[in-house]
């Protein structure tokens, strides 16, 4: 790899997995309220649940979104938006009906058709908004960020992956009873989460602290897909006591 300026994130440690999700919900809204077109990128997953209940309780307060435009990271493959595992229908439910987002302004990759052209399409839409302001991202026990998992290029860019099988059981319980995790997913490339002008990372729990470790105590490698936002001159890592265990920053 060639040299590059690498970067330590800015830490922001709170006691309670409750206290992470209302000082990421209050850093989302400070940007909503202070732009024009405000441009998210979004993450699905438990740990930002309680962060899009607090979004919506804003919202039920008096914040408007309806000049917000967002972009999700990752969908499955070959699930429709109205399947209930699709992170599509994740997102209607817990966000895009809660608040009062303009319909067609809440994209999520799309699961079904060709993935080529569905990928090129996405990194075309997110450009054409301007590129993503603030990027909310989770990260996996693995290291991976959106769908990218271990061995992801850190210049790639949208397009369908193979799910690690450890991805596919943290994930089998959103899973009704009987149905299969889809093998495969679009997601956003690494390349294309470094672009967002800003990146909020929120992990909670014992469980995620040695993949912050890997992505932040290490060189960044292929092996931690995280470990590519030392690359990035400004990520804010929003996490708990128990996730920051193996933290030094
Ligand atoms: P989680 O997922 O919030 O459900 O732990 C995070 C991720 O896999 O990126």
């Amino acid at each position: 790899m060639t040299q590059r300026a690498l970067y330590r994130p800015a830490l922001v440690v709170l006691e309670s997995p409750e206290a992470v999700a209302a000082e990421v919900a209050q850093r989302i809204l400070r940007f909503v309220e202070t732009r024009a077109h405000p441009v998210l990128g979004l993450a699905t997953g438990r740990t930002p649940l309680a962060v899009y209940a607090r979004l919506a309780a804003a919202h039920r307060a008096g914040t408007s979104f309806a000049a917000v435009e967002s972009f999700n990271l990752d969908e499955y493959f070959g699930l429709g938006p109205a399947h209930p595992g699709a992170f599509a229908c994740y997102m209607r439910r817990h966000f895009f009906e809660q608040v009062d987002m303009l319909a067609g302004h809440g994209h999520v990759p799309s699961g079904l058709g060709d993935p080529a052209l569905e990928a090129r399409a996405y990194e075309a839409t997110i450009a054409a908004a301007g590129g993503i302001g603030l990027q909310l991202l989770g990260i996996g026990r693995n290291g991976h960020i959106g769908f990218n998992e271990p061995g992801s290029e850190f210049d790639s860019r949208t397009r369908i992956v193979t799910l690690d099988e450890s991805t596919r059981r943290a994930n089998a319980k959103d899973f009704p009873e009987g149905t299969e995790v889809p093998r495969e997913a679009i997601t956003m490339g690494i390349g294309t989460i470094l672009e967002a002008r800003r990146i909020v990372l929120v992990a909670t729990g014992e469980a995620k602290s040695e993949a912050l470790h890997a992505a932040f105590h290490r060189p960044p490698s292929r092996g931690c897909p995280a470990s590519a936002l030392q690359l990035h001159p400004r990520v804010e890592l929003v996490c708990d006591v128990g996730a920051a265990q193996g933290l030094r920053l």
